[in-house]
C-alpha cells in the first residue's frame, strides 16, 4: 500500500511522520519498505543517511524521487515493497501532484487551530484533481502537535466539516520532545534508548488505524 504525507504547508510533521511510519512498518511486521522523499529539501534522506552513520543500516529502502518520476519510479518499484511511504514537500509540486495519482490513502498533518487549517481548501482540491485519474484515494486528516487540553478533536471535526475531500482520523500525535529528540539521532520514537511510551502508542495507534483500514477497505 502506498501512503502520502500530503499537506501545502511546511512545519506540519510530514517528515516526522514518514519516517516513523516507516519504521513502524519495518518493525512490527518486518515488512519491506520503500520510503521515498519527494521534497527538494531533502529532510527523510538526510535522516536515511543519519540513520545508516549511527544504526550501520536504515531497515528501509530510501530513494529520492522529484517531479513526474514520484509516479513512474513508484509504479516501477511498488511491487517489491509491502509498503510506500511517500514525504511529499510543503508545497504544491509535481511531485506531490505525482504522488497523489498513485497513492492509495494521503496523510494530511494538521493543528486545529493554527494557520494549518486554511491550507485545507488547497489540499482539498489537490485531492479533487487527483481523484479524477485515482478515485480510489482516500485522505484523513491526523492532528499532530496535539494540544494536551483535548480541545483539539472538536475543533479538527470543526474545520473539517467544510473540507468533504478529507475525513478526520481520530488518531492525533500530540506535541511531544521524544520525536525531535529521536530524530536527531536517526531513530523513530520506537527505536529511542529511553522511548516516550505516549509518544509510541499515539504512532502505533496511527499506523495500525492507517494500514488496518485502507487494507480492509481494498479487499
Ligand atoms: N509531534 C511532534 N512533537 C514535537 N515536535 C514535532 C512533532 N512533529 C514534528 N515536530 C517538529 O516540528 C518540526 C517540523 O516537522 P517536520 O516533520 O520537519 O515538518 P514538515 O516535514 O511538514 O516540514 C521539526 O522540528 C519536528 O521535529
Ligand atoms: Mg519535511
Amino acid at each position: 500500500m502506498i501512503v502520502v504525507l500530503a499537506q501545502t504547508k511546511g512545519g506540519v510533521g510530514k517528515t516526522t511522520l514518514a519516517v516513523n511510519l516507516a519504521i513502524e512498518r519495518t518493525l512490527r511486521g518486518r515488512r519491506d519498505v520503500l520510503l521515498v522523499d519527494a521534497d527538494e529539501q531533502g529532510t527523510a534522506a538526510d535522516f536515511s543517511a543519519l540513520r545508516v552513520e549511527t544504526r550501520g543500516a536504515t531497515g528501509y529502502t530510501a530513494v529520492q524521487l522529484t517531479g513526474a518520476a514520484v509516479r513512474s519510479q513508484v509504479l516501477a518499484m511498488r511491487g517489491k515493497y509491502d509498503d510506500v511511504v511517500i514525504d511529499a514537500g510543503g508545497r504544491d509540486t509535481t511531485g506531490l501532484r505525482a504522488a497523489l495519482t498513485i497513492a492509495d490513502v494521503a496523510v494530511v498533518p494538521f493543528q486545529p487551530r493554527s494557520f494549518d487549517v486554511w491550507t485545507l481548501g488547497k489540499v482539498g482540491q489537490l485531492l479533487a484533481d487527483a481523484r479524477v485519474i485515482n478515485p480510489n484515494l482516500r485522505a484523513y486528516a491526523i492532528i499532530n502537535c496535539a494540544d494536551p487540553q483535548g480541545e483539539d478533536n472538536r475543533s479538527a471535526a470543526e474545520a473539517l466539516t467544510e473540507h468533504p475531500e478529507i475525513e478526520f482520523m481520530r488518531a492525533s500525535i500530540g506535541r511531544r520532545k521524544a520525536f525531535p529528540n529521536a530524530a536527531a539521532a536517526g531513530l523513530s520514537v520506537l527505536e529511542a534508548p529511553h522511548p516516550d511510551s505516549k509518544a509510541c502508542n499515539e504512532l502505533k495507534i496511527l499506523a495500525d488505524r492507517l494500514f488496518a483500514q485502507v487494507e480492509a477497505e481494498a479487499e
